[in-house]
C-alpha cells in the first residue's frame, strides 16, 4: 500500500473519533468539503497549521504531530485534493500540495 494510502486511512479512524462528532453535516461546526477547505486555505500545511493549532475545538492541541497530519491527508483525499501520487504529508512534503485557487482567494 502506497504510503499516502496509509497515512490517509490512519487518518479516517482520527477523523470519525475526534472530528465527525462535530463536523458531519447538520451538527455544530462547517462540513469540511473541498469549497470549504479550498475558500480559506491554500494549501495542505496552512490546513495542517489550522487544525494543530485550533482543532479539536474546545481542546485544541491534544492529538499527536502526526495525528494532524494524518487526518490531514483524509480530509485532502475525501475533497480529491490529494493527487494519488502525492507523497505521505510531513512537514517537508506538504508545501508541494497547493489547492487550486477557491472562490474566496
Ligand atoms: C467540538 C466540536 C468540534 C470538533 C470535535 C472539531 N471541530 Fe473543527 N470546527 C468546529 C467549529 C465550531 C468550527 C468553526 C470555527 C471557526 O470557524 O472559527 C470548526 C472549523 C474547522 C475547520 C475550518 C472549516 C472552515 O470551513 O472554515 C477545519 C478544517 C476543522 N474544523 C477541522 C477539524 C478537525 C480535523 C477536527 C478533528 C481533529 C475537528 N475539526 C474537530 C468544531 C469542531
Amino acid at each position: 500500500m502506497p504510503p499516502q494510502r496509509q497515512q490517509s486511512d490512519y487518518g479516517a479512524g482520527i477523523y470519525r473519533y475526534e472530528c465527525a462528532s462535530c463536523h458531519t453535516p447538520g451538527r455544530v461546526a462547517p462540513p469540511l468539503g473541498a469549497d470549504a477547505i479550498t475558500a480559506r486555505f491554500a494549501g495542505a500545511a496552512e490546513l495542517e497549521r489550522y487544525i494543530a493549532n485550533a482543532m479539536p475545538y474546545g481542546r485544541p492541541r491534544t492529538l499527536a504531530a502526526g495525528d494532524n497530519w494524518a487526518v490531514t491527508a483524509y480530509i485532502l483525499r475525501q475533497d480529491r485534493l490529494l493527487p494519488r501520487s502525492a507523497a505521505e504529508l510531513t512537514p517537508a512534503t506538504a508545501a508541494r500540495v497547493r489547492f487550486p485557487r477557491g472562490a474566496a482567494r
